[in-house]
C-alpha cells in the first residue's frame, strides 16, 4: 500500500478518486491518502518532477519511499503516458480541470508498452479497420482518405497520437472509454456505431502499434 499526500486543493477537485482507481486496477497496488505530507510515500505539491497544471499552480510529484516497490509504481505511472492521459481526461463538469505541465518541463515521457500485442492487433482489426488499413489482412478495408496504421507509425510522435486518439478528431465523436472519454449522451449522439474500449485494450493498441513496422513514407510524402 502506498500513502499519497495531496493538499486540500488539489484532493478537493476529485482527481484522485478519478485516477487512483484506474491505478490500482491496473498494478493492484492500493493508495491511501495521507493527512500531511510527513510519512507519505509520494507527495503531490510544489516541489518535484512536474506532472499537470491546474487549479492554480503547476504541480509536482516527490517520491519519498524509492526503495519501496508499490510507491516507485506510483510514480512511474503518474509519469507515464497513460497516466498523464488519465489526469487529462479528468472532466468532471464535461470540462477538463488539468493540462500539460508548463513547456519547459514537459521533457518525453519514457513510453513503456506493457499491453498485450496479438490481443492489440485483434482489437485494431475489430475496432478500427472500418476506416483505417490495420494491417495486410485489412488491406482491402478502410477508407482511403483515412491514414493506414502503418502511414501513423511512420510519424515521429504516434506514440502520443495512438495514446490519446480517443480525444484527437474524429475519433471523440464515437469512441467510448468507461470513465475516461466523457459519456456520449442524447445531445451528444455518436454519428456512427461507437466504439467501445478499455484502458486495458488502449494499452493493447499500443502495444501492438509499437510492433508495426512503420510505412516507408520516402523523402516527398514527409516533407509534405
Ligand atoms: C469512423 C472512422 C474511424 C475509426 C473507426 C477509427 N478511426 Fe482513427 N482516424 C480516422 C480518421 C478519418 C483519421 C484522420 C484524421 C485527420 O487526418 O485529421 C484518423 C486518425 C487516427 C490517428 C491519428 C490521429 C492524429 O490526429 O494524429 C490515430 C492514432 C488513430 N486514428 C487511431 C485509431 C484507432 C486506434 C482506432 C480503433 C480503436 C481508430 N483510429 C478508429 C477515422 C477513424
Amino acid at each position: 500500500m502506498v500513502r499519497l499526500f495531496a493538499p486540500a486543493s488539489l484532493a478537493d477537485t476529485g482527481l484522485l478518486g478519478y485516477i487512483l482507481p484506474r491505478f490500482s486496477l491496473k498494478t493492484q497496488v492500493r493508495v491511501a491518502l495521507a493527512d500531511t505530507p510527513d510519512g507519505a510515500d509520494v507527495v503531490l505539491g510544489a516541489q518535484g518532477h512536474a506532472l499537470f497544471q491546474g487549479v492554480g499552480q503547476q504541480w509536482h510529484m516527490q517520491l519519498l519511499s524509492p526503495d519501496h516497490a508499490p510507491s516507485q509504481r506510483l510514480a512511474d505511472w503518474l509519469r507515464s503516458d497513460i497516466g498523464r492521459r488519465t489526469v487529462l481526461a479528468y472532466a468532471p463538469q464535461g470540462q477538463a480541470l488539468f493540462q500539460p505541465p508548463a513547456a519547459a518541463q514537459a521533457a518525453a515521457v519514457a513510453l513503456e508498452f506493457t499491453g498485450d500485442a496479438k490481443l492489440g492487433q485483434r482489437l485494431s482489426r475489430e475496432k478500427c479497420s472500418r476506416c483505417h488499413v490495420v494491417d495486410e489482412q485489412t488491406r482491402m478495408s478502410g477508407i482511403g482518405s483515412t491514414p493506414s496504421f502503418a502511414v501513423l507509425r511512420s510519424l515521429p510522435d504516434w506514440d502520443s497520437r495512438f495514446a490519446a486518439f480517443f480525444a484527437l478528431n474524429p475519433h471523440p465523436a464515437f469512441t467510448i472509454i468507461p470513465d475516461v472519454t466523457p459519456a456520449l449522451t442524447a445531445d451528444r449522439p455518436s454519428p456512427i456505431v461507437p466504439i467501445t474500449l478499455s484502458l486495458e485494450q488502449l494499452e493493447a493498441i499500443l502495444a501492438y502499434a509499437a510492433s508495426i513496422e512503420a510505412a516507408d513514407l520516402g523523402g516527398a510524402l514527409v516533407h509534405q
